[in-house]
């Protein structure tokens, strides 16, 4: 085409002509508004562990919903599936921003039934009876998805209820198809399923499950059409309220008709702290995530990091010292602020923190027998799933949800078709003796009816000169905290985008056991030779947590980093 001197003066052709350099400029293709050449989007994103579950969530927001609208989509999608986490039958966590900087949190953990005791897990001399807390009926605390979801479509929704259930109606009644992971997750289960769960053959077939095959889950469609129809009643009352308290009576579970219709969510004032320019809004007791990822922050932020580099000794040594001191005081401080007073301030006085880094010294590990949690002065006392989603009007969510174990407790809800959680192994079953993740915890963390268990989620978002910056969390039992922490690291410090930030090989410590874990390859055999000449104990494994987060850049896009550890997704428009 030759342009002569008649078009250019053309206003026509001028606007086109701008046009064009605009798009050019701006990274983005004429009629792909929503997207850049760099997969990045401007419209709105979701990343979570599920494909299926995703293109959910990215056809709410499409439809024009809110990011809590696609959320309680995505919640329910993967309650299909993602049986290994996603849930109804459990309990999870909200940190909300909406694009006016406005924040909250929203609690819908699940609760100790009202006939639990400090003692139910010990035999008559006093000692824990091995799994009792985790593959038996009585290992469910009270389920607090469904309310948690019908309270934030209250608050924040914008689009109908009954259109945000319909999709994962459809996906359990027509089936979609699974991917290998899951495939390989059923065939690894099978056995528990059939023992714990005589008569019902649910998520079981004759052979071995195959990826491509067709999972249909009719008794869980009809549970959802019963909470499309009466919202909360239609989970804590009425005929599913009916078949749990059936199904608790078969196993001797504790769960009453009286502990459902007691149950809600709480909304809580969101935990805000700083690291560097970046303001961290994260998650308040009953989590101990948001504690605990603020003070790991504090503790590294006088160091260089950036100098030190990603994965180098100076680096891992800094932060394993930093998180055996912040774990020890995780087993004592935290608990359900509810019941227990979690000294928030205190743990997070800078000077506190300070103090507690005082005796990391460069000569030899700090041994986690010699770290206590600290005091301070006026004290008195596989498997989880994240989802990160942002929208057009800059709203975003961090959820991360939970059945405990993969699978929870292994046992559904006969007649329902859904799995229950096995969260009572987050309480301390005994002061001292740890749980699946090998925390330890004591009276902050003891049972209680009606106490919500400690969690380590941690899911959170990050704000950068008054503007939404990153959206984040993951799965991984104890290593939540320490994955969250290391993404945002990886951004701020070693300035990885979003989707190297979570791809990157991460290593965690606990205080106890009294150990460094690294994944497979991740560190390079020299660094691991000078930690451990210092007394680390290394053991290694073959992965860390499943982060699903979102980056906002300063352009105004959304890049996602979705997890290739499993089957994440990230999809935008
Ligand atoms: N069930 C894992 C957690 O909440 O930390």
């Amino acid at each position: 085409m030759t342009i002569n001197r008649l078009e250019i003066n053309n206003p026509k052709f001028q606007i086109l002509f701008l046009s064009v350099i605009f798009f050019v400029l701006s990274g983005c293709a004429p009629g792909q508004l929503g997207l850049n050449n760099s997969g990045q989007y401007r419209n709105g994103m979701v990343v979570c562990a599920y494909p299926d579950a995703a293109q959910v969530g990215l056809d709410i927001l499409k439809k024009g919903g809110n990011a809590v609208d696609a959320a309680v989509a995505v919640q329910f999608a993967l309650a299909v599936t993602l049986p290994e986490a996603g849930n109804i039958g459990g309990g999870g966590f909200m940190v909300y921003r909406a694009g006016n900087g406005k924040t909250s949190t929203l609690d819908f953990r699940e609760k100790g039934p009202g006939a639990a005791n400090v003692n139910m897990y010990l035999d008559s001399a006093g000692n824990v009876i091995p799994n009792m807390s985790l593959y038996t009926h009585k290992a469910s605390g009270v389920p607090g998805s469904v309310d948690g979801m019908v309270e934030a479509h209250r608050k924040y929704g914008k689009l109908k209820w009954a259109d945000l259930i319909e999709p994962a109606i459809k996906l359990a009644r027509n089936g979609f198809k699974i991917t290998k992971h899951l495939a390989s997750d059923l065939n690894h289960t099978a056995g528990q399923f059939r023992k714990l769960n005589p008569g019902k053959n649910y998520l079981v077939k004759e052979g071995e499950w195959k990826e491509g095959d067709l999972l249909i889950q009719e008794d869980l469609a009809k549970t959802f059409e019963q909470i499309r129809d009466k919202g909360r009643d239609g989970f804590y009352d009425g005929p599913v309220a009916d078949l749990i308290v059936d199904e608790m009576k078969l196993g001797n579970g504790l769960i009453t008709k009286a502990d459902l219709k007691n149950y809600h969510a709480v909304w809580r004032d969101a935990l805000v702290g700083k690291y560097k320019d970046y303001k961290i809004i994260t998650m308040p007791p009953p989590s101990s995530g948001g504690i605990a990822l603020l003070q790991l922050l504090k503790s590294v932020e006088p160091y260089p990091l950036k100098r030190w580099g990603f994965n180098q000794d100076s680096t891992m040594r800094l932060i394993v010292e930093a998180e055996r001191r912040v774990y020890a005081d995780r087993s004592k401080y935290l608990g359900d602020p509810d019941f227990y007073n979690v000294p928030v301030d205190s743990l997070l006085q800078p000077a506190y923190i300070t103090s507690r880094m005082k005796s990391f010294n460069w000569d030899a590990a700090t041994p986690s027998a010699s770290i206590q949690p600290g005091s301070f002065v006026g004290y008195e006392s596989d498997q989880t799933t994240h989802y990160s989603i942002v929208d057009r009007e800059g709203n975003a969510v961090s959820v991360t949800t939970t059945l405990n174990d993969s699978f929870g407790s292994k046992i559904f809800v006969g007649g329902a078709g859904f799995l229950l959680n096995n969260e009572m192994d987050d309480f301390s079953s005994k002061p001292g003796v740890p749980n699946m993740y090998g925390l330890v915890g004591g009276k902050a963390n003891s049972i209680q009816p009606g106490k919500r268990m400690l969690s380590s989620m941690t899911p959170t978002i990050v704000e950068k000169d008054g503007r939404l910056f990153m959206v984040v969390g993951t799965p991984g039992g104890s290593t939540i905290i320490t994955s969250v922490f290391q993404t945002i690291l990886n951004v701020i410090e070693f300035n990885q985008n979003m989707q190297q930030a979570v791809a990157s090989k991460r290593f965690h410590s606990q205080w106890l056991p009294d150990e460094v874990t690294i994944e497979k390859d991740g560190v390079d055999s020299t660094t691991v030779g000078k930690l451990q000449s210092k007394g680390y104990k290394i053991v290694t494994t073959k992965s860390i947590g499943r982060v699903d987060a979102i980056l906002k850049t300063k352009w105004g896009y959304y890049e996602g980093g979705a997890d290739p550890r499993g089957d994440d997704t990230k999809m935008g428009f």
